[in-house]
């Protein structure tokens, strides 16, 4: 059975030209970037190189990247590093109720420890409101951090406006951009924002690979002690094989990123149509006018998550939804939760696809002529 992948915003296969620098690296180039001899120089080299072209692509000075193990690493840090360095003027910190767990979790982390925490909510569309962010900014806020693309449902945040809001305010501004990167241009300094992270293996490269960008004029509370690597923000000898595959891989998004925007677009006009074809009864979760082209969440009325994800998968389809499996219950997504309240059955009926440079306009055609008979059949159970 062929197998297809639409689970792009979980993790994407590593580009192939990604996969040729990784093994030159490999065989070539051991050495630690630390030591000064031949080897170790080889190394710097190598990590220079890369810094020099990610921050390129995002519009920031070279010294302002902190290489990460990942999206995860880097949205601790800019949290527990903030709010560390700051408490002395305020204990205040304002996020959304949508954002990636990697931010939640940090987040309520804070709250246990005696900080207050505002969790914005969303509308039906998906986006936090200006009003209530401006009403949420207190005298006492030291950090702002809100996504700038949510991985469940695609939708994007207002990021600029929210940093041209916070310019005069004293909180610092933090953007998880994990989802954005890929699909998104994005430039620091128009988007006015003090730290942003992104994360290598949704773009094509390697995973256990992220960065933080940080604003020069911030100073973060250091959260793993050890040698001076990354100007002493995160210590441990740097992962030059993964941070040369993450290079490779934005070197060739810049290259692409429009062709694939155009390209995931298409295959999302493909599935909405071809699901339309098979008179399925579906809708759209979030804005349809403010979203990724990449990410789109779907509700089929009548059927059930769980057993519609294994039906997929048994027909060979890969996609995912936002709720955890614990213990064969099933814990509705907190992002859907919060666009629709407790009660809504699009928490139980819904999933997200996520396309990818591979995937083809007949594959979409494959995958609404898979979904259709099995739809029936769930809705027959129901
Ligand atoms: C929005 C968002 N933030 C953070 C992460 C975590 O990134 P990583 O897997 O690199 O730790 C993810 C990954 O799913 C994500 O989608």
């Amino acid at each position: 059975m062929s197998h297809i992948y639409l689970d792009h915003a979980a993790t994407t296969p590593l580009h192939e030209s990604v996969q040729e620098q990784m093994t030159s690296v490999m065989q070539n180039h051991f050495g630690n970037p630390s030591s000064i001899h031949f080897f170790g120089r080889d190394s710097r080299k190598l990590l220079d190189q890369a810094r020099t072209t990610i921050a390129k692509s995002i519009n920031a000075p070279f010294t302002s990247l902190i290489f990460t193990s990942g999206g995860t690493e880097a949205n601790n840090l800019a949290i527990f590093g903030s709010a560390y360095a700051n408490e002395q003027y305020g204990r205040h910190i304002i996020t959304t109720q949508i954002e990636h767990h990697a931010v939640l979790h940090p987040c309520e982390r804070l709250e246990s420890e005696g900080f207050d925490v505002t969790y914005l909510p969303v509308d039906e569309t998906g986006q936090v409101d200006l009003n209530q962010l401006k009403e949420a900014l207190r005298d006492d806020t030291i950090l702002v951090t809100i996504m700038s693309v949510n991985n469940e449902v695609g939708v994007i945040q207002p990021i600029q406006e929210i940093g041209e809001l916070l310019e005069e305010h004293q909180a610092v501004f933090h953007t998880d951009a994990v989802q954005a990167y890929g699909v998104q241009q994005i430039d620091v300094q128009e988007m006015k924002v003090d730290l942003l992270t992104a994360s290598s293996h949704k773009i094509y490269g390697p995973k256990g690979v992220g960065f933080l960008y940080k604003h020069e004029k911030h100073h973060l509370k250091q959260q793993v002690f050890g040698g001076e690597q990354e100007r002493k923000w995160r210590s441990g000898t740097e992962n030059t094989l993964a941070i040369a595959g993450f290079e490779q891989a934005v070197k060739v998004l810049m290259e692409e990123r429009e062709s694939r925007n155009t390209h995931y677009q298409a295959l999302f006009n493909e599935l909405i149509a071809q699901l339309e074809k098979q008179e399925m009864e579906f809708s759209i979760n979030g804005d349809l006018n403010n979203r990724v082209s990449n990410i789109v969440n779907i509700s089929f009325p009548k059927t059930e998550v769980e057993m519609f994800l294994t039906n997929l998968d048994l027909a060979g389809i890969a996609v995912s939804s936002g709720s955890a499996c614990t213990a064969g219950s099933i814990d509705p997504s907190h992002v859907l939760k919060a666009m629709y309240g407790e009660e809504d059955e699009r928490l139980y009926n819904s999933i997200r696809f996520s396309f990818g440079i591979h995937n083809t306009l007949d594959e979409m055609k494959q995958v609404a002529e898979k979904i259709q008979p099995i739809v029936e059949r769930l809705k027959s159970l129901s």
